[in-house]
């Protein structure tokens, strides 16, 4: 009998939102499992190949780890050592990686090439990374506003800075995570204008951050210069002066606001030297569930389970 096409997770849209709620409740639970030193081995005899094409360090070994954790083993695939970054075509390269493993992560630029990759794959494809949208990171942010601070529906959520990928997925996750999210970017670095359009009852663009954080519960933001923008950097720095998150600005958002950073974070550009240890920063919690996240994920593409069991 064929196999059943494979669910991918291409981004947020990829899941419902009830298969969305299910992988967080998961996640928390993968988590009380390692820290209570359980044994758990779904994976075992499980591969997962893992395309790297841009720099990592939480996703890498969040993935790797997490895969080790679960019973299985994972592939380190660097576009400088395999064919792909020789330019054997992706159809091939998909065809050929998906025969040989069960499950593939891929980071790459191009967002159209996990698309491409996804379509001639046999196995579940996952995009950890990509210059539009950054949907594991997503993943991880929810997990931590739940278990700091319960369902996140109805809450309001300020992303500052870059109109880029974490904020479009971050946009993904107000639409299936049901909360509202204000946008505040600097003139010219607006994220992707139709993605706004497809989801504006959720959305308001508000380019003042000292009046975009009011009453938000969570601030979020991420590098002033993205992986592949490092030309920019000078210029972007000049750009996002005013949009630095610091424990001034945060003073202005609800009191019980959360500060999420996906990290790598970069100390006196988008966020201030004393933001980073601020009682309102989770970003070290939010690092870590980047690895209890991804295990639930996995577990969904790979083992089916009956989620409304
Ligand atoms: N947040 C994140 O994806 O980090 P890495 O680039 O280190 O994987
Ligand atoms: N926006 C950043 C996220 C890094 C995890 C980048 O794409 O480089």
């Amino acid at each position: 009998m064929p196999n059943p096409a494979p669910r991918h997770f291409l981004t947020l849209l990829d899941l419902t939102s009830n298969e969305l709620d299910w992988v967080i409740q998961r996640a928390i639970a993968l988590k009380q499992i390692r820290n209570s030193n359980t044994l758990y081995e779904p994976f075992r005899n499980q591969v997962l190949g893992m395309i790297f094409e841009k720099s990592s360090t939480r996703t890498r070994v969040s993935f790797e780890a997490g895969m080790a954790q679960l019973g299985g083993h994972a592939l380190f695939l660097s576009s400088r050592d395999t064919q792909l970054g020789r330019g054997e075509p992706i159809e091939d390269s998909a065809r050929v990686i998906s025969s040989m493993v069960d499950i593939i992560m891929i980071r790459t630029f191009d967002h159209a090439q996990v698309e491409e990759f996804a379509r001639h794959s046999k196995v579940p494809i996952i995009n950890a990374l990509t210059d539009d949208y950054h949907p594991c990171q997503l993943l991880a942010d929810i997990q931590t506003f739940v278990e700091h601070r319960g369902c996140i529906s109805g809450k309001t959520v300020t992303w500052i800075g870059d109109g880029n990928n974490m904020c479009h997925s971050y946009i993904n996750a107000a639409r299936q995570f049901d909360f509202n999210l204000n946008i505040c970017c600097p003139s010219g670095y607006a994220p992707n204008p139709q993605l706004v359009k497809d989801n504006a009852q959720r959305i308001q663009i508000i380019s003042d951050p000292k009046t975009a954080v009011q009453g938000s519960h969570l601030v979020v933001t991420d590098t002033w210069a993205s992986m592949g923008q490092e030309d920019e950097k000078k210029a972007r720095e000049l750009a996002f002066a005013n949009y630095q998150v610091n424990p001034e600005l945060m003073d202005l958002a609800a009191d019980d606001a959360l500060f999420m950073h996906c990290l790598p974070a970069y100390r006196g550009l988008e966020i201030s030297h004393d933001m980073f240890n601020d009682p309102r920063s989770v970003v070290y919690d939010e690092a870590e569930n980047r690895l209890h996240a991804q295990k639930a994920l996995m577990e969904f593409l790979l083992l089916n389970p009956n989620i409304d069991a």
